[in-house]
């Protein structure tokens, strides 16, 4: 359930009429609500409130600071995947003992900054990586709080793109292989194993994935304790799916209650990292047609493009796309494009969808995840607002860029400017 409903045949987010805030801040933009977001974290968060656990939002997701900071008031922390992220987190306010930082490529300055602010841990996915850390934390004088991120070599059944689980993605270091890691960076002086981690994908439909990896990791688990290494964090990572078009993942009651029955008898902090089924469907994008055009196919030419939202050209993913006045339409089957210099540049394909025309506003749906985080300036489009509802009030939690803002940053050289003169 989200808070995108229609009233007299109007769009509402909560008790704001969308055209209201097209009016405000023009087009496009992204919409999302207080209230579903806040559901959403509480469904999830209680669904474990009989375990100890901690819900880290995966920043990425959706990394605006204000989404940030619902979240950590109600008591969520952040998966983070770079510095960027961890300046966001803590310029959200985000108890860095609730931050955990994941990610294939960190840099010694970026693990650096992780130790200072003293986070949970980091996640860390190769032995390279570990010798990296070492050397920071003795450079600082302090213990780096670690776990790793063991590849489960689990199937995910999910799209190429967003399965990282399988022995031949990049993620992690293979489960087989970690006892000896593990060993390793237990006889190294600046590091404290903290945890095991592992998330095997994004958007998953099925929760016997979820199972199967975490009845592997708490086989390792046992391993480790024989040597020794007591495990006092299981980061499970995110993946649960959302409905976009028909799936049907399961309820975060549903995967929690699959996840305790097999974590049973094991005594660590779960942490878990959903980013997709807290904000998925708790944004949307608001779009403007711009014209109507028909030769072979029938095509609707929207103000927002795959710069704006790139998951229908990078992953073929389909949003819905509803018309914000809904009445009298007739329907049509169209292509909403957008104004990009690519055939790649759509938001929809052969969509059977109402007939609307210029001047007309668009919503697509389920648009918060992955939305405006993966957004770009691309064929020099400034980056779109982020609105965020509360009740009946709406606030801009992130301006529109500007033409300046395009080119912060750039310079021309004295040697061009002297060919001028
Ligand atoms: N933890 C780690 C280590 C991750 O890599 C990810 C997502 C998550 C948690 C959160 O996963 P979620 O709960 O949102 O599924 N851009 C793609 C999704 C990429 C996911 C990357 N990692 C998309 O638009 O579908």
């Amino acid at each position: 359930m989200h808070d995108f409903q229609y009233k007299n045949d109007t769009l509402f987010c909560e008790d704001v009429a969308v055209p209201a805030v097209a009016e405000a801040v023009d087009t496009p933009f992204y919409l999302y609500s207080t209230a579903t977001l806040t559901r959403h974290f509480a469904a999830f968060d209680q669904a474990f409130a009989d375990i100890p656990h901690l819900t880290c939002f995966a920043a990425k997701s959706c990394a605006n600071i204000a989404i940030l900071r619902l979240f950590a008031s109600l008591g969520g922390g952040a998966d983070i995947v770079s510095g960027g992220e961890l300046f966001r987190a803590r310029t959200a306010g985000i108890d860095p003992q609730k931050i955990v930082y994941s990610g294939v490529g960190k840099t010694a300055a970026e693990i650096r900054a992780a130790l200072t602010a003293g986070i949970l841990m980091l996640n860390i996915e190769s032995e390279q990586e570990l010798t990296v850390i070492q050397e920071v934390a003795a450079g600082m004088g302090l213990k780096a709080p670690v776990s790793f991120r063991v590849n489960p070599d689990v199937d995910p059944k999910t799209h190429a793109y967003i399965s990282t689980g399988l022995a031949k993605n990049k993620f992690g270091i293979p489960i087989g292989e970690a006892l000896r890691v593990y060993l390793a960076a237990s006889r190294l002086p600046n590091i404290t194993i903290k945890g095991v981690s592992c998330h095997i994908g994004s958007q998953l439909t099925l929760v016997s994935p979820f199972v199967e990896s975490l009845a592997k990791v708490k086989r390792f688990i046992a391993q480790l304790g024989e040597q020794g290494i007591t495990i006092t964090h299981l980061d499970l990572g995110g993946g649960l799916g959302i409905r976009y078009n028909g799936e049907e993942p399961p309820e975060p009651a549903e995967y929690a209650r699959a996840i305790k029955q097999e974590l049973a008898g094991l005594a660590c902090t779960l942490i878990l990292e959903p980013g997709r089924v807290l904000v998925g469907n708790a944004g949307v994008l608001v779009t403007k047609v711009l014209y109507t055009k028909k030769g072979l196919k029938k095509f609707i030419i929207v103000d927002a493009g795959m710069n704006d939202l790139a998951r229908p050209s990078l992953y073929d993913a389909f949003h819905q796309i509803q018309a914000v006045e809904r009445s009298g339409r007739e329907q049509a089957v169209a292509d909403v494009v957008g104004p990009i210099c690519e055939t790649g540049d759509f938001l929809a394909r052969d969509r059977e969808m109402p007939a609307v025309g210029a001047g007309e506003l668009l919503a697509v749906m389920s648009a918060g995840a992955y939305g405006f985080s993966m957004s770009s300036n691309y064929n020099s489009r400034p980056r779109v607002a982020e609105v965020l509802v509360h009740g009946s009030d709406f606030h801009v939690i992130r301006a529109r860029e500007t033409y300046e803002t395009l080119i912060q940053g750039e310079s021309i050289p004295e040697f061009l400017k002297q060919q001028d003169a």
